[in-house]
């Protein structure tokens, strides 16, 4: 029997949970089958369970100083045993969250008016948080072909030279996409980055979800003593903790550690850990490598059943190729004809199913749903069903 068991059926009933109850309100309808915001039906390892079991029996959840060995240890334990990385104490920031460094170091690098390049498609959050925050969206859209999407360098830094883009939030491996981006991309991006005065944000989140084991590079490598560089991650998407809020940055600029740090401590008052999520940070880095190793592989198999699948039901409407990192199916119906509208509606009113459409991606060929493979096998297949029968009426084949 295997070590651990993915595909097992856990009720997610009662837990507030935004993927089953925020459902109803978001896509309007109710009873639907939901495959759409990034976490998992999958339950956290054992050694964290355990961890945290151990911690709340301590039954005293005072203020909790991150800085402390037990964080680092853990921090650098994985990056070196995972990509080979050797991190110091002191380039390891613990902080709220990954979207909250973002939106923090974009107004600490920008000013209201002032241009933040995001490649698209983009991960929605991103465009939602500029918004937010009153800067200029700089788009810079993949070029796409039979291969793929690939980083358009040369208007990328085009735009990295105009006076008033300040920031460029680069996401890999990428979501929607699940793109994972090579050194000498990187490296590329760093030196347009670098040469043009833009302050380069990182998020790394998906790291740990990179297939096969050992092809990620990570922003960190490239990154030099003094550089205008954040690299920002977390354990929410891999141990499947986003609501135990915690995240994490690597930055070798030392004075700009220092602000950051003191403005989430001062003007935040977000100094302290979540003494849960320092918890889950040990016992995941140090004792969880072997379940990622085989969650990967649980997913790639999802991936492979939604590649078969596709390829011998749905092969005249849509376009899927198993991606090499994250868990989200990027999904393409172009061959269909359809439009977005319709087969969004469809997905809904016919399939009963939520799943992300493209447009929030910011697409600019648009014709994508985004479907979460974090979950059993057995609902990968419903879900796969429900897409089947979608297609299969709106596109007017008869069933057999
Ligand atoms: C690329 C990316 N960054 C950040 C987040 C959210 O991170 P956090 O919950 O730590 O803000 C997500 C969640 O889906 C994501 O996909």
């Amino acid at each position: 029997m295997d070590k651990f068991n993915f595909n097992k059926n856990i009720s997610r009933e009662g837990t507030y949970s935004v993927q089953y109850e925020g459902t109803d309100a978001l896509f309007g309808r109710r009873g639907l089958e939901p495959f759409w915001i990034a976490d998992m039906d999958i339950e956290i390892a054992e050694p964290i369970a355990d961890a945290m079991k151990q911690r709340i029996d301590n039954r005293i959840f005072g203020y909790t100083i991150w800085q402390n060995p037990g964080f680092y240890g853990a921090v650098k334990h994985w990056w070196n045993s995972r990509f080979g990385i050797e991190l110091r104490d002191e380039e390891i920031s613990y902080a709220p969250s990954v979207l909250f460094t973002i939106g923090e170091v974009v107004r600490q690098h920008s000013e209201k008016g002032d241009g933040v390049i995001l490649t698209t498609p983009s991960y929605n959050a991103f465009i939602g948080q500029l918004e937010g925050n009153e800067r200029k969206i700089v788009d810079c859209p993949f070029i796409e072909d039979d291969n793929g999407y690939t980083f358009d360098f040369d208007h990328f830094e085009t735009l990295c030279q105009k006076d008033d883009v300040k920031v460029y939030i680069h996401c890999n491996p990428h979501n929607p996409t699940g793109k994972v981006w090579t050194e000498d991309e990187l490296r590329k991006i760093r030196e347009i980055c670098m040469a043009n005065d833009v302050f380069l944000i990182s998020d790394e989140i998906h790291m740990d979800f990179v297939r096969p084991k050992g092809t990620f590079v990570s922003m960190v490598e490239l990154m030099e003593e003094g550089d205008r560089i954040l690299v920002t991650t977390g354990l929410g998407k891999t141990f499947n903790l986003a609501s135990i809020p915690h995240s994490y940055f690597i930055s070798r600029d030392a004075a700009f550690r220092k602000k950051l740090n003191q403005t989430i401590g001062s003007k935040y008052g977000m100094g302290a850990a979540n003494s849960l999520a320092l918890t889950a940070i040990e016992a995941a880095y140090n004792e969880c490598g072997e379940w990622v190793d085989a969650l990967n592989s649980h997913l790639e198999e999802n991936f492979q059943l939604i590649e078969d699948y596709i390829e011998e039901h749905m092969s005249g409407w849509l376009t899927f190729k198993k991606p090499d990192a994250t868990y989200l199916a990027w999904i393409s119906f172009e061959k269909s004809g359809l439009d977005d509208d319709t087969v969004h509606k469809a997905l809904v009113e016919i399939g009963g199913i939520a799943v992300s459409p493209g447009k929030i991606y910011d697409v600019k060929k648009n014709g994508h749903f985004r479907f979460n493979v974090a979950t059993g096998r057995e609902r990968v297949l419903i879900g796969l069903d429900r897409i089947r029968e979608t297609f299969e009426e709106i596109m007017g084949v008869t069933k057999k």
